[in-house]
C-alpha cells in the first residue's frame, strides 16, 4: 500500500497542510518541537485510531479550535481509497471512507496499515506490562480489525463489573448480589476468552519471526523468546479450555476480589515476557541489546502484517534511526528497501547514508508548516 497524500487541518500544530509523498522513503527534517512526530501520529491514527502517545482527542485538536481533520489518499491493490478522521474537542470522533461516513470503527481499521517505531518503544522492554499489552493490542487491531470491537466489549464489561464490586464492598453480600455477580462473571469470561485466544494466536505467529530477526541482527549470538503469559492459563492446542479456566479462577479469587473491590482475573492483567538467552530482557545486557530486541519486534510486525494483509504496511520511524549504530541501521534499511513505504523523522540529515538521501523525498518541517525544497544540492 502507498500513501499518496495527507491533508491535516487544525490537527496539533498544523493549521492547514497538504503533503504529497513522491518516493518510497520520505525524510522529515526539522528542529525539536516543529511538528515532525505530529505528522507521523496523524498517519498512526488513520491506521489504528490510536496514538501511542496516549493523547486524548482534545489534545489532538489545535489549541483554540473545535475540530481537526486528517484526510489521506491511499493506493491499495483494490484501488485508491480516501480516508478521513474527524476529531472534536467536545464530542465523539467520526470516520469516513471515500467521503461516506462509516459507523463502525472496525470497518475503518485495516484500510491503512502502519508500524510505528519510536524511542518510546524502548519502553516495551524496560516498562511495565501495560505497555506490552497495548503494543500487542495495537498490532492485533491491524491484523484483525474485529479485535477492536472485542477489546472494547471486554473493557466495558470489566468497568461495569469493577463498579459492581466496588459498590458491593459497602454492603453485605445477599442472594441478589450473588446472582448479579454471576452474570458479570459469565460476561467477563466470554469476552475475556476472546481477547486471550487472539492474543495467544498473535504471539504464536509473531514469536518465531521476531526470533529469526533477532538472531540475524545479533549475529546468532542471542536467542530471543517471546512468550504470552496470560493471567488465565492457556493450554496449548486446547482453546476451548480457556473459558472454564477463566470461570474457575474467578471462583478462586472471589474473596480477594470482594475485599479489594476490583477484578483480579482476566486479560487486563496479562503479561508478554521478552527474554534473551533465557534471561528477562529487562535485566539482560545493554541498551544496545534492548534496542536490537525492539528492532526485531518491529521488523516482525512489518512481516506479519504483510503476511496477513497481503500488502506491505507503512513504516513510521520517529527519531530512531540515528539512535541505532551503523550496522543495525543497515540491517533495518536492507530489510525495508523500497518494499515498505517509510516516513522518517530526524533533526539532522547528516546521520543518513548518502545513497539513501538521494533516493528519498526530503521535507522540511518548521512550526507546523512543511516545505518542499526545490533542490538540496
Ligand atoms: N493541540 C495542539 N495545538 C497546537 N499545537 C500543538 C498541539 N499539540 C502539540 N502542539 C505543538 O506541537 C509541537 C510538537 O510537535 P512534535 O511533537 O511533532 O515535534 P517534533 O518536531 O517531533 O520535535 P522533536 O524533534 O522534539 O521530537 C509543540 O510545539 C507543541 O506545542
Ligand atoms: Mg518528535
Amino acid at each position: 500500500m502507498y500513501l499518496k497524500t495527507i491533508h491535516l487541518r487544525q490537527f496539533r500544530n498544523y493549521q492547514d497542510q497538504k503533503v504529497e509523498f513522491s518516493a518510497a522513503k520520505t525524510i522529515l527534517v526539522g528542529n525539536n518541537a516543529q511538528g515532525k512526530s505530529n505528522l507521523l501520529e496523524a498517519v498512526e491514527l488513520l491506521a489504528t485510531l490510536r496514538s501511542h502517545r496516549m493523547a486524548r482527542d482534545r489534545d489532538l485538536v489545535q489549541e483554540g479550535e473545535d475540530i481537526a481533520t486528517i484526510n489521506a489518499t491511499l493506493e491499495r491493490q483494490i484501488g485508491e481509497i480516501d480516508l478521513t478522521l474527524t476529531l472534536r474537542r467536545n464530542a465523539r470522533r467520526s470516520v469516513a471512507l471515500n467521503g461516506e461516513s462509516v459507523r463502525r470503527q472496525m470497518d475503518f481499521l485495516g484500510v491503512l496499515n502502519a508500524v510505528q517505531f519510536s524511542s518510546l518503544d524502548l519502553d516495551l522492554v524496560r516498562g511495565g506490562p501495560e505497555g506490552r499489552r497495548n503494543w500487542l493490542d495495537t498490532l492485533l487491531i491491524q491484523l484483525e480489525p474485529v479485535y477492536a470491537h472485542i477489546l472494547q466489549q471486554y473493557h466495558q464489561v470489566l468497568r461495569q463489573r469493577n463498579a459492581f464490586l466496588k459498590k458491593s464492598q459497602d454492603s453485605p453480600p445477599t442472594n441478589q448480589h450473588t446472582e448479579q455477580l454471576a452474570i458479570w462473571d459469565a460476561q467477563l469470561a466470554t469476552t475475556g476468552t476472546r481477547v486471550i485466544r487472539r492474543r495467544d494466536r498473535a504471539i504464536q505467529r509473531l514469536a518465531p519471526i521476531a526470533a529469526a530477526w533477532h538472531s540475524s541482527i545479533s549475529g546468532s549470538t542471542e536467542n530471543l523468546q517471546i512468550q504470552y503469559a496470560p493471567n488465565v492459563p492457556v493450554v496449548p492446542d486446547h482453546p476451548e479450555a480457556v473459558q472454564p479456566a477463566f470461570l474457575a479462577k474467578i471462583q478462586q479469587r472471589a474473596l480477594a476480589e470482594l475485599y479489594r473491590g476490583t477484578t483480579l482475573v482476566g486479560p487486563h492483567r496479562d503479561e508478554i515476557e521478552l527474554s534473551i538467552n533465557q534471561t528477562p530482557a529487562r535485566q539482560y545486557g545493554s541498551q544496545g541489546q534492548q534496542r536490537t530486541l525492539v528492532l526485531a519486534l518491529k521488523l516482525a510486525e512489518l512481516q506479519l502484517i504483510e503476511e496477513v494483509v497481503k500488502e506491505p504496511p507503512l513504516l513510521l520511524l520517529d527519531d530512531v534511526l540515528a539512535e541505532l549504530d551503523p550496522s543495525r541501521q543497515n540491517q533495518l534499511l536492507d530489510a525495508i528497501q523500497d518494499r515498505f513505504q517509510t516516513l522518517i523523522t530526524t533533526t539532522h540529515l547528516s546521520s543518513f547514508d548518502s545513497q539513501w538521501l538521494k533516493s528519498s523525498q526530503i521535507l522540511f518541517v518548521k512550526s507546523g508548516e512543511i516545505s518542499f525544497p526545490a533542490s538540496l544540492y
